[in-house]
């Protein structure tokens, strides 16, 4: 059964349905996170499952019990909040503390809590501190070490990192990671940044507008997007969208526009049959277009492209190539190598090869993926 169940749930205000029908589950010892744009309703969310805001409708369940009715403070949830709020007359230890004190917690225990998750935040050596003399990182730290150290029945974190430099940032996800695995509770961890999602989530719900459009483990996120907006957000850099008219000729279904017509794999042929005659959106991954003596597969004049080398990105792995097509109106577009790309191709044209059978493609209207 699942620790937590969120059932059509929605938070409707005067001017805004900030929460709009949402359903999902966390297991015991999940790690569940959700990302969108900002204003999708993710705070909300977070705000409902704490009991911050009651829903307009839908029901909030831990375990078998409906908590609708269950005031903040009976719920058990502990929460860090996306401006990290800490009391500033109270030192760092009594700011970590707080939480156990309102709970009766003995002062023995409450010495080696604060000193554990104080050593796991690497802010040890500032517990006799008050917040005014902490760096922004540190305070978050702070914050995070006071959700931490509780015994919660359900974990909430609203973007607890956003203002962590890179280095720090990379840190505190290991460490909530670490403290999570170990306390084997349900979490709900926000954010707006997909690569922090996919580096930390057990599973991903990507939100936009309110609704929950795909929730899945970021290889299925990545891997079998559902629509057209779950697949631009997840992967960086985003996935690239062409046009495509799909074509019958020689045998075999074509996907064509001014600047390439590229062979269907029999599979996707199969797949995409029905739509023979109409125009489609196909997106390919930056890491689907090869250098072709180095490609994964045979290439062919059928599975070729073209584009000319506007920028060479080196990245830790290799490198991000930005090209556009060589039509009239040339389209901009990128692609990911393995290898170094030597400055002499900028300004030049290259062929591509296209690894056809991890394109994706979507509906022209509904956005839906037709795969
Ligand atoms: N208390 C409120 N009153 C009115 N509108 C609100 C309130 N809280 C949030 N909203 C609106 O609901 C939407 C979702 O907000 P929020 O959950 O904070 O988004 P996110 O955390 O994803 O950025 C936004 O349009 C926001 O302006
Ligand atoms: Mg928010």
């Amino acid at each position: 059964m699942a620790a937590i169940r969120v059932s059509h749930l929605v938070k409707r205000y005067p001017e805004k349905t900030a929460v709009d029908d949402i359903s999902f589950e966390i297991g015991e010892g999940e790690f569940l996170v959700l990302v969108g744009p900002s204003g999708c309703g993710k705070t909300t969310t977070l705000r409902l499952l704490a009991g911050l805001e009651a829903p307009t409708s839908g029901g909030i369940y831990f375990g078998e019990r409906c908590v609708n009715e269950i005031r903040p403070r009976d719920r058990n949830v502990a929460m860090v909040f996306q401006d990290y709020a800490v009391f500033p007359h109270m030192t760092v230890f009594e700011n970590i503390a707080y939480g156990l004190r309102a709970r009766h917690v003995p002062s023995k225990v409450i010495q080696e809590r604060v000193s554990k998750a104080a050593a796991t935040f690497r802010i040890d050596h500032l517990l006799r501190r008050k917040p005014r003399q902490l760096s922004g990182g540190e305070r978050q730290r702070v914050a995070l070490s006071r959700a931490m150290v509780r015994d919660a029945d359900l974990y909430l974190y609203d973007e607890p990192l956003a203002n962590l430099d890179a280095q720090l940032r990379h840190q505190a996800r290991e460490d909530i990671l670490t403290l999570h695995r170990e306390k084997g509770k349900p979490s709900v961890y926000v954010t707006h940044d997909q690569s922090e999602a996919m580096a930390m989530g057990d599973r991903i719900a990507v939100m936009r507008a309110g609704k929950i459009e795909q929730i899945g483990t970021g290889a299925e996120l990545y891997e079998r997007p559902h629509n057209l907006f779950v697949a631009y957000f997840i992967g960086t850099p985003s996935i690239n969208l062409f046009d495509v008219e799909l074509v019958g000729e020689n045998g075999g279904l074509w996907v064509r526009n001014q600047a390439f017509s590229l062979r269907l794999p029999p599979v996707l042929a199969e797949r995409l049959h029905p739509y023979l005659g109409r125009t489609l959106k196909m997106g390919l991954r930056p890491e689907d277009l090869h250098v072709p003596r180095l490609a994964p597969f045979a290439v062919t004049e059928e599975n070729q492209m073209k584009g000319v080398v506007n920028v060479i990105e080196p990245t830790a792995t290799g490198c991000s190539v930005y090209l556009s097509t060589l039509e009239a109106n040339p389209q901009d577009f990128v692609a990911t190598f393995r290898t170094r790309l030597p400055a002499q191709y900028l300004g030049k044209e290259v062929p591509l090869a296209v690894h056809l059978e991890k394109a994706h493609f979507f509906h022209p209207e509904t956005e839906q993926s037709l795969l």
